[in-house]
């Protein structure tokens, strides 16, 4: 595996695979990469003839008094691991090279309505910064396809909407959300946790699970929110949210409407775990 920090080698890189006629598959990460990358380096494995992966923690996607400084930055462990996951170039540039005017001087990117509710609403910016660095990475890279998991259900969405609003020519594919044997959706975030935390952290996908059964029974959809907002509430958790809408994430009327989808942002102490369900999914 190759490993690029400046734009020159990477698109250098890039245009020797067309050349040869190769497809490029894209899978942009922010590092601390654990088996739920890798499966998505894998899925693009199985769609490209020629895999990139980028690691950069993007500023931009950061509030004021968020994780920025201590997000888990381990670029050794992530480049053995994307070699062994067959990853054929890594482009790890600094901040330098995906914001040249700085981040305040930067071309601003927003993506009306979806970014202001669920997430958007208790990270302003959060999403504006992911499509723009997004869009710069694409821009970069310019690969045929591009993987995003699940799990960041309405990143996913968000990412689909600037794509295709903005034509770029990328083919998005969701990934499932890999999961801990308890349950527990893989995140780098998961390392915060601290002692029984970790344990408590398992109820965020009964609670889904909850979610899902209970609309399945045909319990009014406020109803369903409250109660998994009191079940969380209970295990110790501060709620974001715990809300059930439709797939375009929407406010759903009825809890009988196909394509539905639970979704959940809450605090444990210092951690902020996101987690979904999709109730044809699973
Ligand atoms: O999901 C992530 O890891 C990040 O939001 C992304 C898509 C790499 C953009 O920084």
């Amino acid at each position: 595996m190759q490993t690029h920090s400046t734009l020159a080698a990477l698109r250098a890189q890039v245009r020797q695979w067309r050349r040869e006629g190769a497809s490029i598959g894209f899978v942009p990460t922010m590092g601390n990469l654990h088996a739920g990358h890798h499966a998505l380096v894998a899925l693009a494995r199985r769609h490209a003839d020629r895999v990139v992966a980028s690691i950069f923690v993007n500023p931009t996607q950061f509030g004021p008094n968020e994780d920025y400084a201590r997000y888990p930055r381990t670029p050794d462990s992530d480049i053995k691991g994307l070699a062994e996951t067959g990853c054929d170039a890594l482009f790890l540039p600094p901040v330098e090279q995906m914001y040249p005017f700085g981040t305040m001087g930067c071309v601003q990117m927003h993506v009306p309505g979806i970014t202001d509710i669920l997430c958007g609403a208790h990270r302003p910016g959060h999403f504006n910064g992911v499509a723009q660095v997004v869009a710069r990475l694409f821009n970069m890279v310019q690969p045929d396809l591009a993987v995003f998991g699940r799990k960041d259900y309405q990143q996913l969405q968000v990412i689909r909407y600037m794509t295709r609003e903005m034509s770029f020519p990328v083919e998005i594919i969701p990934a499932p959300t890999l999961r801990e044997a308890d349950g527990l959706a893989m995140s780098s975030r998961n390392q915060y946790l601290q002692g029984d935390e970790r344990q408590t952290a398992t109820r965020i996908y009964q609670t889904l699970r909850f979610m899902r059964d209970a609309a399945r029974q045909g319990l009014p959809v406020a109803g369903i929110e409250d109660e998994a907002v009191a079940r969380l509430e209970a295990a110790g958790f501060t709620v974001d949210y715990a809300e059930v809408r439709r797939g375009d994430l929407t406010r759903a009327k009825s809890p009988d409407e196909k394509g539905l989808v639970a979704l959940v942002a809450a605090r444990l102490g210092r951690t902020r775990l996101i987690d979904n369900l999709e109730f044809d999914g699973e």
